[in-house]
């Protein structure tokens, strides 16, 4: 099973509700919230306040990715406010073991996400109690990034280290630039969750883009 998980972040905020239904009625099985804070990433999104209203209006699994520096002052945060799953930056975490440990703790699964020069050593240490690895391939920051292609050998690297020691539901999700023409390079890895923004807001079949991801159509 392949999870995608549109960007709320591509959508119009406009009409927020109807977005997000548009994502349950298209077939995709998760919401991707992407929470910037100015200055991890040169951009400002939004907080635990519309993760909130999402859970109002959704059963989706809500996945949020913090790309926020001292994630672990609003970890709890969001878990109130209905988050599935919470995913870190390694790069904004020295103590990465003691954040998956207090995510875990909260009663939500608990994610790592890589930049794309970001390396994957430090999973040796903590692949055991991770539900996730989200590997960017843009630089965190915005959607519609063109896809950063040599992110694949990591992920390479990755299925090389790891792959024998994951969990069966383990999550193997992309995030950046995934489109009918990146996303069969990706489910050919074993990636098993893309996040898509542009092409899933802005495709004129949203059930559609849903499937070719789905399918790795090219
Ligand atoms: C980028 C965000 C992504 C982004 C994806 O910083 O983490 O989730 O919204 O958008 P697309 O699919 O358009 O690259
Ligand atoms: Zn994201």
């Amino acid at each position: 099973m392949i999870h995608i998980a549109p960007s709320l972040l591509s959508a119009d905020f406009t009409d927020l509700k109807t977005e997000i239904q548009s994502v349950s009625d298209a077939g995709a099985d998760w919401l991707h919230l992407d929470i910037m804070d100015g200055h991890f990433v040169p951009n400002i999104t939004f907080g635990p306040f519309i993760v909130e209203f999402c859970r109002k209006v959704t059963n989706l699994v809500l996945d949020v990715h913090l790309m926020i520096e001292n994630p672990e002052k609003y970890i709890e945060a969001f878990v109130n406010a209905g988050a599935d799953m919470i995913s870190i930056h390694a790069e904004t975490c020295p103590h990465i073991h003691r954040q998956i440990q207090f995510i875990k703790s909260l009663g939500v699964k608990a994610g790592v996400a890589v930049n794309p020069a970001t390396g994957i050593d430090f999973l040796d240490y903590v692949i055991d109690d991770l539900d996730m690895v989200l590997f960017m391939t843009v630089n965190p920051g915005f959607s519609g990034q063109k896809f950063i292609t040599p992110v694949l050998k990591k992920i390479d690297l990755f299925n090389q280290r790891y792959k024998h020691l994951l969990k069966k539901d383990f999550i193997i999700q992309v995030d950046g630039g995934v489109n009918a023409e990146t996303c069969g390079m990706l489910t050919k890895r074993g990636v098993n969750c893309l996040v898509s923004g542009n092409y899933f807001f802005k495709h004129p079949n949203r059930k559609q883009a849903v499937e070719i991801l789905r399918g790795g159509d090219i």
